[in-house]
């Protein structure tokens, strides 16, 4: 499937991250430091952002997997990950939305979700699903705020971490 041009964000502009764009995709997960300690335990390693371009569920194809960069007059303030036809057609999966923490609460985490999901329909997406650690109950609020309905629970088994997690899902 061809991937069409991404979608216009009012005070950001969208791109997916390559080149030396990876660079400072590193500096925005090491400034989240504490999204990466509440859910995994430890903070990023020097090549977190590395890992996130190419960590893909196993034979899921890199090019239906999607991380992008949302740079504002800030520089690169957020990002998103998602995998197209996950875990089966017509389902994308959202793997991570992280904004900023100076520019969390503004509405950018909002405004890039409203341009995303027009973006995967158009693409044939037809539900968004995630995850959300239970502790991190201001994510869980935030993605119900959006529609998002509870699906079910799972158990998330990390390297040192085993997280209770909630599975959400938007239909689109
Ligand atoms: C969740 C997140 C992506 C939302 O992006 P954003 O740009 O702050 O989104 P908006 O400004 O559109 O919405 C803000 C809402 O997000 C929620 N939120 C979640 N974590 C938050 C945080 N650390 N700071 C501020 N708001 C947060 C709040 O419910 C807030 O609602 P409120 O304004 O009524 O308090 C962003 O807050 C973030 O990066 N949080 C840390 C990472 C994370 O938890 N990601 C989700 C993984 S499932």
């Amino acid at each position: 499937m061809t991937t069409p041009d991404l979608p216009v964000v009012e005070g950001a502009q969208l791109a997916l991250i390559s080149g030396s764009a990876v660079e400072e995709l590193q500096v925005l997960l090491e400034r989240c430091e504490d999204f990466e300690i509440l859910v995994t335990g430890h903070p990023p390693g020097p090549y977190a952002a590395q890992a996130l371009l190419i960590d893909a569920p196993p034979e899921h194809p890199l090019r239906d997997k999607f991380v992008i960069g949302a740079w504002t007059d800030q520089g690169l303030t957020a990002t998103v990950e998602l995998l197209r036809d996950f875990p089966e057609r017509h389902v994308w999966y959202l793997g991570l939305l992280l904004t900023a923490p100076e520019a969390r609460g503004q509405g950018l985490g909002s405004r890039i979700l409203a341009a995303l999901k027009s973006w995967i329909l158009s693409q044939e997406g037809r539900a968004l699903r995630l995850i959300v650690q239970d502790q991190n109950p201001a994510a869980l609020r935030f993605w119900i705020r959006h529609g998002f309905i509870e699906i079910g629970t799972a158990t998330q088994e990390l390297m040192d971490l085993t997280n209770q997690v909630t599975r959400l899902e938007l239909k689109l």
